[in-house]
């Protein structure tokens, strides 16, 4: 478990898991994954509605097949350049990595044309908080928590870009403060 671990995992009791097992369960067909780390999200999809799991990460990350209950494949490469053909995949799935990409735009892009027509983003993402005394908390331990977590952005506003762009939302949720931003996105 690395330090990063240590500071989610009340995050990760508290709301993530739940979040990640209602959304995860709509997870169909073709999945690509990105940013997949450790591979939590794994224990939470549907073994019966899943055809196949293509599992992308800057850095591959080897993970213990005997857990797993469908085949996983891993691709090492980055979700600004996926290394797949247009119309691939029936859901892909990115939870906690647009607070680590460069350019979250690009990313959206991307797995807008390596789904199919009809197909769904799942996406769970922390967020810049919408309080405002949540804000200057976030500013204050933003550059050590950037150091310290891989590059993690807190005051990222990825879901804006999300709601910006061509998918259509047939869920959205966030928590009450605002950190904590998901739901799922149809390429219409
Ligand atoms: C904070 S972890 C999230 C892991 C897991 N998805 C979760 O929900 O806990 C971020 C992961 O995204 C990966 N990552 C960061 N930037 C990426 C990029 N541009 N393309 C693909 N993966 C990336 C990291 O290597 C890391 O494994």
């Amino acid at each position: 478990m690395t330090l990063y671990d240590i500071f989610m995992l009340p995050l990760e009791q508290i709301a993530l898991k739940r979040i990640r097992k209602e959304l995860l369960a709509k997870a169909y067909g073709n999945v690509l994954e990105i940013g997949y780390g450790t591979g939590v999200n794994f224990k939470h999809y549907h073994p019966t509605e899943i055809e196949h799991i293509y599992a992308l990460d800057k850095k591959i990350h080897l993970l213990n097949a005997r857990k797993m209950k469908y085949t996983v494949e891993l691709f090492e490469g980055s979700a600004e350049e996926l290394p797949f053909e247009d119309e691939t995949f029936d859901t892909v799935v990115e939870t906690l990595v647009f607070c680590n990409v460069e350019d979250v735009k690009e990313s959206i892009a991307e797995i807008w044309r390596v789904l199919k027509p009809g197909g769904i983003f799942i996406f769970i993402d922390h967020a810049k908080p919408e309080k405002k005394q949540l804000v200057s908390i976030f500013e204050s331990f933003n550059g050590l928590w950037h150091d310290m977590a891989g590059g993690c952005n807190l005051l990222n506003e990825s879901h804006k870009e999300i709601e910006k762009s061509e998918f259509f939302l047939v869920e959205r949720g966030k928590s009450n403060n605002g950190v904590l931003q998901w739901g799922i996105g149809r390429k219409t």
